[in-house]
């Protein structure tokens, strides 16, 4: 037996297990989008990622995968450290951990059914009627989540799409469709959404210029004069950008998200992070918060701003899809950029 190290004398309180630390990481950095008991949709299109299906079929693999490296292109930041977010591994694997804690049902090793082979093209009949209205015309995501994205892809296996399509999951407006769909249909179903399948980006996001001291758009010009109340429509906070008024935009996502496409002129401030930056960010200014979910994360930006003493805080209504779909400007890399 080996004798222990001697500081026993400091370790007095133990610190929090893993499904406790996993749960303290949930309630920051996920119940805004996926619900405080992970039952899903607090904001549009996140999924329940606490349902007893779903957890039966995502391997630990599937869910740090998913948790580390995102859902580029869809609002499912990288959350893990190596692609600029907050999480260490071990925070990652504390919140699978979590997960795991609320698992009542049994694990079902999808990546060993055997899929029968199938043919893309006559899958496309299948999903065009039963498919795409939920999951887009391409899988790209609509009123619920993608299929087609490449991080999703390369973790899940032909045996766990095929188990959602046939079992569905229980609680939720994904149905099974054994009884409708023959197996055929099936299995050309998983071929095309297979056939959609693109490499991951294997890129590290860059860390995102944060100067506050040049943060201030038009220094020059007047204050906006927005409506009453925290949400701002984009076609106001538009017009006020456009003629030069003064004010601080904030993208309050995960900085992977703000590196690939932000509004030109917004500083990175995850929402995540607000208390780090406070004692740089300019006084007596109108803030703008955003993000793209549409607003859940720009909201919690805005209460820790308005917590931290700062008075004049509006939150993008529509959020970034919005701005994007209206052809604003917009700039990607480290760099805030300039507005026009
Ligand atoms: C009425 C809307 C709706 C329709 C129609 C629908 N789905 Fe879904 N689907 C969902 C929802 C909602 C989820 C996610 C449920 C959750 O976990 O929150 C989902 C999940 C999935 C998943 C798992 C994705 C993941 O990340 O784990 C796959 C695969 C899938 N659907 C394929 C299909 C296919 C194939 C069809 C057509 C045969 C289809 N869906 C039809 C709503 C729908
Ligand atoms: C801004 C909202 C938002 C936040 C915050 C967020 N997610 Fe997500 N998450 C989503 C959306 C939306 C999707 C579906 C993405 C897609 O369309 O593929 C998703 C997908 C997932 C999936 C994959 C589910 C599946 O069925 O394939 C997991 C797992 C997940 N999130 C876990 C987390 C965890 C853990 C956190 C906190 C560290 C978190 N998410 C934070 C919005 C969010």
């Amino acid at each position: 037996v080996l004798a222990a190290c001697g500081d026993d004398a400091t370790e007095t309180t133990p610190g929090p297990s893993p499904v406790e630390l996993g749960a303290e990481r949930y309630a920051t950095y996920c119940a805004l989008c996926h619900g405080e008991e992970a039952e899903g949709y607090a904001a549009d299109q996140a999924s329940a990622i606490g349902n007893q299906d779903f957890l039966a079929i995502a391997d630990d693999d599937f869910l740090r995968s998913a948790i580390a490296r995102g859902r580029p292109g869809t609002v499912m930041s990288a959350w893990g450290s190596e692609r600029g977010g907050p999480l260490a591994a071990e925070d990652v694997d504390a919140i699978v951990a979590f997960l795991r804690s609320r698992q009542t049902a049994a694990s079902i090793d999808v990546d060993a059914i055997s899929v029968p082979p199938g043919e893309p093209m006559r899958g496309e009949a299948v999903w065009s009627v039963y498919c795409s209205d939920c999951h887009g015309a391409t899988g790209e995501g609509a009123d619920y989540l993608s299929v087609a994205n490449p991080e999703f892809l390369a973790a899940a296996s032909d045996g766990y799409l095929l188990h959602v399509i046939e079992n569905g999951r229980t609680g939720t407006d994904m149905l099974p469709f054994d009884t409708e769909l023959t197996s055929q249909n099936i299995a050309d179903v998983v071929a095309l959404i297979r056939s959609w399948q693109m490499p991951v980006d294997p890129d590290p996001c860059g860390t995102p210029v944060r100067d506050f001291a040049s943060a201030l758009l038009h220094p020059e010009g007047d204050a906006p004069d927005f409506p009453a109340g925290r949400f701002v429509p984009v076609a106001d906070v538009f017009a006020a950008y456009d003629s030069g008024a003064r004010m601080l935009l904030f993208d309050a996502r995960a900085p992977c998200d703000y590196v690939e496409e932000h509004i030109a002129g917004a500083v990175s401030v995850p929402f995540y992070e607000v208390a780090s930056y406070v004692e740089q960010i300019p006084q007596g200014e109108t803030i703008v918060t955003y993000c793209a979910c549409p607003h859940a994360e720009a909201e919690a930006a805005a209460d820790a701003l308005e917590a931290a003493g700062f008075a004049d805080v509006k939150v993008l209504d529509e959020g970034l899809p919005l701005w994007i779909e209206e052809g604003h400007p917009l700039t990607s890399g480290t760099a805030p950029g300039s507005p026009p």
